[in-house]
């Protein structure tokens, strides 16, 4: 990797969105909040700076700054938004408030010649482009030296740079898609500005890691939580590259899996990819905690403290063991680092909470630079098998928050075949890999219902199915009417126990995805 671009973060919803822009072209980039410091600039050693948009006005009294010495490191910088007006003040420009806001899309016209607008053809006819707004500031006055190199009606500087070709600000977001040209505009600061060169692949980032792991671990034993899912297998697949049997996987078998699910990461990962590890069967343990239990965060708690004892307990006893590897991702970490201030850091399924200490364990967490859609690409290139990178999320809590009310053995088998169900009918009609999440969930009443001759009483089944990009917000899948028909007729036929299926239409807000 020979650069890499630094990210200033002043608060903008878009931060992140910028970090990927500039990976999806190969070259690397950190997001780091806007004081991280001067001298920490200058020891990142970045081909490029990019100055994120904010909220912020520039003339607020409270206004996130940075000096003006980060403008003067002979390193190329981009001014987004916010970033730009922070660059025109910081070098003796003007920035007011704008008379007209714009938010959405306006139309620019630039200047064709700019290292910026290279092969945006429609500047050389002076015709326009569409560009995504958001701001209520606007440069009244540029730096000396610079000059406008985009208007658009409401902004006659919608773009500005410098006499030397260094020094860029766009008043408009090209990380966002409704600036359907923003990734040339992007490519061009890398590339020709920056001078960068697109090496940042999967196949270099395996390289570098196993590097830094094998440095980091010394001949230390490493430990990890495999879950099966897509995190913690691809931490174990790169670690096991790196350290090979230095690296046990625990698994914790908490009997609320679903139907099959322990077996196959035992197929997958033991048997096929030959990883040390470490199946304990705790089943037993969970559902005699969980007995009678019904109130969602009391299960919760239960099954999140036993996973702790569990998993400490058997990595006590590997021998020499000094350190816990974890899938943590880039946005958990940058939600913890971000300007915006410390929110929660590690997802629940990962967190041993207090083991590192108690254990005096250090982290490995080999995914912490990568965002989803890397980590899936990284898993390819390892060989992780396809079904374990495109597998639908699963709480680690598992069938526990899907059965309403207190869990037992029967119950379990109930919601297990009701959801192998589920999956093959989503499977079957192909809609598998478009949807976030779809599953089975077992409701407690029972009501009527007649089968043959025969007055049934019996358990209702719900069945969720939504799209979502991250957890945060979903939307019901408008599934089709006979995939629905398919899934209610064979789980009522084939699951005893279930007479009545019925479509949760809730969307995210205000309901959740998981029934508890
Ligand atoms: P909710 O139900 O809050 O779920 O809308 C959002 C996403 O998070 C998953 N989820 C969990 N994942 N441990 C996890 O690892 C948990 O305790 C947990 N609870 C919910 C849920 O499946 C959905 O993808």
């Amino acid at each position: 990797m020979d650069g890499r671009i630094l990210i200033l973060d002043f608060g903008s919803q878009y931060t992140m969105l910028i970090a990927r822009r500039v990976r999806e072209q190969s070259v690397y980039s950190e997001i780091h909040p806007y004081n991280v410091g001067t001298e920490f600039v200058r020891e990142f050693a970045p081909a490029g700076i990019i100055l994120s948009g904010g909220p912020a006005s520039v003339y607020d009294a409270d206004a996130p700054r940075i000096s003006r010495e980060v403008l003067e490191l002979g390193v190329p910088v981009l001014g987004i938004c916010y970033g730009m007006q922070l660059i025109a003040d910081l070098l003796g420009g003007k920035v007011g408030r704008s008379q007209d806001r714009e938010y959405g899309v306006a139309r620019i016209r630039g200047q064709w010649g700019s290292p910026l607008f290279l092969g945006i053809e429609e500047f050389r006819h002076d015709m326009e482009i569409p560009v995504w707004m958001s701001h209520a500031d606007r440069i009244d006055k540029l730096p000396k030296g610079f000059s406008s190199i985009a208007q658009s009606v409401n902004s006659p500087v919608a773009a500005m740079s410098n006499p030397e070709g260094t020094v860029f600000g766009v008043q408009f977001h090209p990380e966002v898609v409704h600036t359907p040209r923003g990734t040339e505009i992007l490519s061009n600061f890398l590339f020709r500005v920056c001078d960068l060169s697109p090496d940042w692949t999967m196949h270099s980032f395996i390289e570098s890691s196993v590097k830094k792991i094998r440095e980091k671990t010394g001949s230390g034993e490493v430990v990890l939580g495999l879950s099966g899912g897509v995190d913690s297998s691809v931490a174990a697949v790169l670690l096991h590259k790196a350290i090979g049997d230095r690296l046990t996987c625990i698994f914790v078998d908490n009997g609320l899996l679903r139907a099959g699910e322990a077996e196959e990461v035992v197929r997958t990962f033991r048997d096929a990819i030959g990883l040390k590890l470490d199946f304990v069967d705790a089943s037993r343990r969970f559902l005699k905690a969980l007995a009678g239990v019904a109130d969602p965060e009391r299960k919760r708690k239960i099954i999140g403290k036993l996973f702790v004892r569990v998993f400490e307990e058997e990595a006590r006893k590997i021998p020499g063991v000094g350190f816990l590897a974890q899938g943590t991702l880039y946005p958990d970490v940058i939600e913890s680092v971000s300007f915006k201030g410390p929110s929660a850091v590690i997802k629940s399924h990962h967190n041993v909470g207090g083991l590192p200490e108690r254990m005096r364990l250090k982290l490995v967490e080999p995914l912490r630079e990568l965002f989803k859609d890397e980590v899936r690409e990284l898993g390819r290139e390892l060989g992780v098998p396809a079904h374990v990178l495109e597998r639908q999320p699963f709480p680690g809590p598992g069938l526990a928050v899907r059965i309403i009310g207190p869990v037992t053995e029967e119950r379990l088998r109930i919601l297990r075949e009701a959801d192998v169900i589920v999956d093959e009918e989503i499977r079957g009609a192909g809609l598998y890999d478009s949807i976030w999440q779809s599953f089975a969930v077992l409701l407690p009443i029972k009501t009527v219902g007649v089968m043959g001759d025969f007055r049934t009483y019996e358990n209702v089944a719900a069945i969720r199915a939504v799209h979502s990009h991250d957890g945060m917000t979903a939307d019901w899948v408008r599934l089709p009417y006979d995939v629905l028909q398919r899934i209610s007729t064979r789980i009522i036929n084939e699951v005893k126990g279930i007479n009545r299926v019925v479509y949760d239409i809730s969307s995210k807000p205000p309901g959740t995805i998981e029934w508890e």
